[in-house]
């Protein structure tokens, strides 16, 4: 058991953008951290985990704006949803902060005065596409256009989904914004650049040698990033840009990955406000140089450059210490696929929450994280038998199969002879340890199953409902039984702690009181009371997973087959049929080809979608029929779809309706959309994915 002094560990996990709820692939990085987190609190470490909201950029700006709201405003909620997922999944921070607080505005100026001081700031001319109608210098991800090496059309401003090529937004043939619909121009702008070559060297040394970085990772950035000289970092952007104006460059801004990772500082200053000390007892130096505690930033392999190159040059720029660790993690697929919003497996940690138990989720993910790179499967078939056999069958079982019979006496007076079974445990207590220290929680979750076995089969062999039975004759010897297995349950409990604190607190209402540290899974407890039993965990089943992710369908989706509703017959049916699918609303008289061509429907993109506050129905909607033909019309889908998520998508309108005035504006075409056959809501047209603005429909 540790003797050692306890160690000063800071702990974070990536700052999640303030311009989206958390989903079940983010929380594979927060349980990931909390874990570690919890262990280490258990091992009675100094241990402070900090995160906060990473608020600025264009996407912000642009939602805001579309949701005609204040950034501010947008940030304040998406915080309060955040909290709560976090809350609902036993995230426990000791600090959540925001990368838009005066304190990280102050920390970001401390950064940059350093970068001056050592000379690596630089000026240079960008040139980059700027959306003339929105006003903005455009992301490449704001941008969509024609592939200039395959013709594939609608693809990114960086790269092309058909034939994986790689280019600038500028190459695109046909860009438009995905903001206004209108042609970018390509525009220059002064920027303000970091010229971290100059430390280039240390940042070799650093990645490859520290040990912070895993091999795997160093091996990818020296193949990819440090043969070469490393490039200027573009750390500015011009007005308007939703975040922190850089003091001595009136009209420049920071951009967002500059104040993020800055955000780990501000938001220990923070953390030191409440509980005391300052920022250098946790990312300062000591005379020698050496950190003054360790850093352990928990992130996705998607942000791996700016945690391993930039961040630390940043870090040794301002002299403060680098990090211990930067631990890694690959990205959550489910079912075998990257997450979908169509198959429903976009699960948001809402949704989840309204349907399963949180820490069946934290069991999974811990039994299947090993520490490494490889992303993470979440097989919904899998989950279910694994949860119920692990934590329902072989945990929470061994309690509901033998609190009972002491309920009334108590735990044994002196722990019984129970063959060795409880020393087996404890002397596994070091080797689980080691893999919580190591992330390899898979292997901390395999040797406490092992021990679970254990105990289960001790209690399959003494037979206690045989023993109660058997009358006051076998009392004494079902008070034993009953007592070594409530130990060994206790002590699974312990281990367990980290991954599934709620389990744990249970463990301890029925016996010996809260779990407070790792050292009591090394002895077991004798002649204490035990507590009422009520269950500690619920089955899994299909049905709750299955709603799940039909709640996780959007909204405007087709229904699932079985819906059958919106489903054409596969015999033709007769119009008049009073019974048939199409009774409620009969099929119109017959028209000619001609009488349809006078109807001119064209693919659309809606560029701004708002509210009318004193319409009860409808939606004012602008869309663009490519370029810069626009057409206003309101549409009566209130309540179906929300403003904000609709700007983007491509509709079907007819274009050549002649124009209404209406009490709210004129109204200039009209969104088609489906709906009727007895369920409720209106569904929007979508083409498939290519079409283009101003298509006609034929
Ligand atoms: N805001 C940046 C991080 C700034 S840190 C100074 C960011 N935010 S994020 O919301 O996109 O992601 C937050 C973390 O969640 C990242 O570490 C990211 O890798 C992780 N994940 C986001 N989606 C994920 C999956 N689908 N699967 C696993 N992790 C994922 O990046
Ligand atoms: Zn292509």
């Amino acid at each position: 058991m540790p003797a050692a002094a306890p160690r000063r560990i800071l702990v974070t996990s990536a700052l999640p953008y303030a311009n989206g709820h958390i989903h079940l692939g983010h929380l594979v990085e927060y349980i990931q951290t909390d874990v570690f987190v919890r262990f280490q609190k258990l091992r009675g470490h100094r241990v402070i985990y900090l995160c906060a909201d990473d608020t600025h950029g264009t996407a912000i700006m642009i939602r805001a704006r579309a949701e005609g709201r204040s950034e501010q405003d947008l940030v304040a909620a998406m915080r309060e949803a955040h909290l709560a997922d976090f809350a609902g999944f036993q995230v426990a921070f000791d600090h959540y902060g925001s990368t838009d607080s005066p304190t990280n505005r102050r920390r970001c100026g401390d950064v940059w005065r350093a970068l001056r001081d050592r000379g690596l700031i630089v000026s240079r001319q960008v040139r980059q596409l700027y959306d003339p109608e929105a006003g903005v210098f455009l992301a490449d991800r704001f941008v969509k256009g024609t592939c200039p090496k395959c013709g594939a059309a609608d693809q990114y401003g960086d790269s092309c989904e058909q034939c994986g090529a790689t280019y600038a937004p500028a190459d695109l043939v046909c860009p438009a914004s995905t903001l206004s619909g209108a042609t970018p121009e390509l525009r220059s702008a002064e920027h303000l650049f970091v010229t971290i070559e100059s430390l280039h060297d240390f940042l070799a040394s650093w990645t490859s040698a520290s040990g912070a970085v895993d091999p795997r990772i160093a091996n990818y950035l020296a193949g990819h990033f440090l043969g070469e000289p490393l490039r200027d970092w573009d750390v500015s952007r011009p007005a308007p840009y939703f975040g922190f104006e850089i003091p001595d460059a009136p009209g420049h801004f920071w951009y967002v990955w500059f104040d993020a990772p800055i955000g780990y500082l501000a938001a220990t200053d923070e953390w030191c406000a409440v509980h005391g000390g300052r920022l250098e007892d946790w990312w300062g130096r000591d005379e020698a140089g050496c950190p003054r505690a360790e850093i352990h930033h928990f992130i996705g392999k998607d942000i791996v450059y700016f945690h391993t190159l930039f961040w630390p040059a940043m870090l040794e720029s301002a002299r403060l210490a680098l990090p211990t660790k930067v631990r890694i993690h690959g990205f959550l697929t489910v079912d075998g696929q990257k997450m979908s919003k169509s198959r429903g497996t976009f699960i948001m940690a809402r949704t989840y929450l309204d349907h399963l138990d949180p820490a069946m989720l934290r069991y999974y993910y811990a039994a299947k994280l090993s520490g490494g790179i490889d992303d993470l499967d979440l097989n919904l078939e899998e989950f279910a038998a694994k949860v119920n056999a692990d934590v329902v069958g072989k945990v929470a079982n061994l309690a509901s199969r033998t609190a009972r019979w002491l309920e009334a006496t108590g735990l044994s007076a002196d722990y019984p002879d129970d063959g060795g079974l409880f020393a087996a445990a404890a002397a596994d207590g070091d080797a689980i340890a080691t893999a919580y220290e190591a992330c390899d929680y898979a292997r901390a979750m395999r040797l406490i199953m092992q021990a679970a076995d254990r105990a289960n089969a001790y209690v399959d062999a003494e037979q206690p409902w045989k023993l109660a039975k058997a009358g006051p004759a076998a009392a004494a010897r079902l008070q034993e039984v009953a007592s070594v297995a409530l130990n060994l349950f206790r002590q699974l409990a312990v281990y367990l702690a980290p991954v599934m604190p709620g389990l744990a607190e249970q463990a301890g209402n029925l016996v010996g009181g809260p779990i407070r540290s790792w050292d009591e899974a090394g002895r077991p407890l004798a002649g204490v009371p035990v507590g009422r039993f009520t269950p500690l965990a619920q089955r899994v089943d299909r049905g709750q997973v299955d709603a799940m992710l039909a709640a996780s369908r959007p909204p405007d989706s087709p229904p699932s087959a079985t819906a059958g509703g919106l489903k054409m017959e596969p015999t033709p049916q007769s119009p008049a049929d009073p019974t048939g699918p199409l009774a409620a609303e009969p099929l119109a008289a017959e028209c000619t080809i001609d009488d349809f061509t006078k109807v001119d429907l064209r693919v659309a993109r809606i560029v701004t979608a708002e509210e009318v506050p004193e319409a009860r129905k409808l939606l004012k909607l602008n869309v663009s029929l490519g370029g810069d033909v626009r057409r206003t019309v309101f549409a009566g889908i209130k309540g179906f779809h929300e403003p904000a998520t609709l700007v983007g998508r491509l509709v079907v309108v007819v274009a050549n309706l002649a124009p209404r005035q209406m009490k709210f504006g004129l109204s200039e075409g009209m969104v088609v959309a489906a709906s009727g056959a007895g369920v409720e809501g209106v569904f929007l047209l979508a083409p498939d994915a290519g079409a283009l603005p101003g298509m006609r429909l034929r």
